[in-house]
């Protein structure tokens, strides 16, 4: 594939950072090797020289002293080998990415960010020029949405429902263009559809593999890349994981976004990227320049209760939360039939942590809830944070995974009282 397309100017002026080549040429060295070249500080004074840490499971793993230093050193800007290695057993054990052993530019490669966010933002970074046409789901993930908006493209809104993004719509809104204009740089043709595809945030809903292999279709068509942002993958419902689109991808045009964050900490930051070399490079050369690298120390906690735990270790704490969440939405949707009928509508999420309502005679809900709601003494997020206009949204977005079962019912009670006096009964 010619990925020059996808790229702004801005990614197709960056060149590596010469200090960051040479500490990955180091890193790789024998011990032999005299080094005047990098500014790396003298490791021997980082005052912390061991690390042990306790698990809720009742095990421990240390951080040895040559670990400890090398996690409080500068590393990669890709990620410590030993991480990226145990991440690239996980991808094939779940995804059986085809292009793996692959080379050139479409080969599959891994990168580690700071958290999903991280990569998304810079991914869009180097796609977006102003007035560039982006196809995105609607509703979108909000941080999705606050990342690309200063971007100024023209977001072409691909409508969703209880199945998630839905093809034929997709379809519709190319069909202005013609395949060929993806080969035309004068066309305004889109390059880029970006989805959620599992346990959907706002939506809790996931897509099904019969369109996610239309999707793809499409996506081959009209030459698109596919930014995949999957952090809810592990938490859906289902014991079958749906495959992902990037178990798909026999093309090199999808770009996959797991994290961390839902399954192990998210304050430690750390998600990671998987997709074509040429598109991962593109994001490494601007982390050469922004964070340098992940937190070291981030890196090291991570691998160590991944080693820990095994692949095994890892699926089966992945089944625990995704039978919590489960749970949680079990409640949820008892609760919202309880006092949230005839209040609203929603669709049964299937993954993730979230249930989309739509209030029935509400016409928009910010000012509901930015302003009647806070003195009621509930939360909620007003459904325009997911939108791309400011048109006003009958929706709210909900999120089950914090509050406790009573909460829950008792923030729905409290809802559909707002609504009752919104409407005035
Ligand atoms: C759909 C989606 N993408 C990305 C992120 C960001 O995740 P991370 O903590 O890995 O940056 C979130 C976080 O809520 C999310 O819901």
């Amino acid at each position: 594939m010619n990925y020059a397309r996808f790229f702004n100017k801005v990614s197709l002026a960056r060149q590596p950072s010469i200090t960051r080549v040479l500490t990955n040429i180091l890193l790789q060295s024998p011990p032999t090797m005299i080094s005047m070249a990098t500014g790396m500080p003298n490791a021997s004074l980082f005052p912390v020289i061991e690390g042990s840490f306790k698990l809720k499971d009742g095990t421990s793993f240390q951080l040895s002293g040559a670990e400890m230093s090398r996690a409080q050193q500068y590393s990669q800007s890709q990620g410590i080998p030993e991480l990226l290695a145990w991440l690239k057993m996980l991808q094939k054990n779940m995804h059986s990415p085809p292009l793996f052993d692959a080379s050139g530019a479409e080969q599959t490669k891994i990168i580690v960010t700071n958290g999903s966010q991280d990569g998304l933002s810079k991914l869009f970074d180097a796609v977006i020029s102003r007035d560039d046409c982006i196809l995105m789901e609607s509703p979108c993930y909000s941080g999705t949405m606050s990342m690309v908006k200063p971007l100024s493209p023209k977001i072409l809104d691909i409508k969703t429902d209880g199945n998630g993004l839905i093809p034929e719509h997709l379809k519709e809104v190319l069909s202005r263009w013609s395949p060929e204009d993806a080969t035309n740089p004068q066309s305004n043709i889109p390059k880029v559809l970006y989805t959620v595809p599992t346990g959907g945030n706002p939506t809790g809903c996931g897509l099904t593999l019969e369109r996610k292999k239309e999707i793809y279709n499409i996506a081959c068509k009209y030459n698109l890349l596919i930014v995949e942002d999957d952090p809810y993958y592990y938490i859906q419902y289902k014991k079958d994981y749906v495959p992902s689109f990037l178990s798909l991808d026999v093309e090199g045009r999808v770009v996959r976004f797991d994290s961390f964050s839902k399954l192990l900490s998210s304050g430690m930051r750390c998600g990671f990227v998987t997709g074509p070399a040429a598109v991962l490079d593109r994001i490494v050369l601007h982390l050469q320049t922004s964070v340098l690298h992940i937190s070291g120390l981030t890196q090291f906690v991570i691998l160590k209760i991944l080693e820990l735990w095994g692949l095994e270790g890892f699926k089966s704490h992945a089944l625990k939360a995704a039978d919590f969440y489960r749970q949680r939405r079990d409640v949820t949707i008892d609760a919202a039939e309880k006092h949230l009928k005839g209040i609203a509508e929603w669709d049964v999420p299937t993954g993730g942590m979230f249930l989309w309502l739509k209030l029935i005679g509400v016409e928009d809900t910010y000012k509901l809830i930015m302003e009647e709601a806070q003195k009621k003494e509930v939360l909620f997020v007003p459904g325009n944070a997911f939108m791309s206009t400011d048109d006003p949204c009958p929706y709210v977005r909900a999120a089950f995974s914090q509050c406790s079962s009573e909460n829950i019912y008792v923030a729905f009670e409290r809802l559909a009282e707002l609504v009752r006096e919104h409407r005035g009964y």
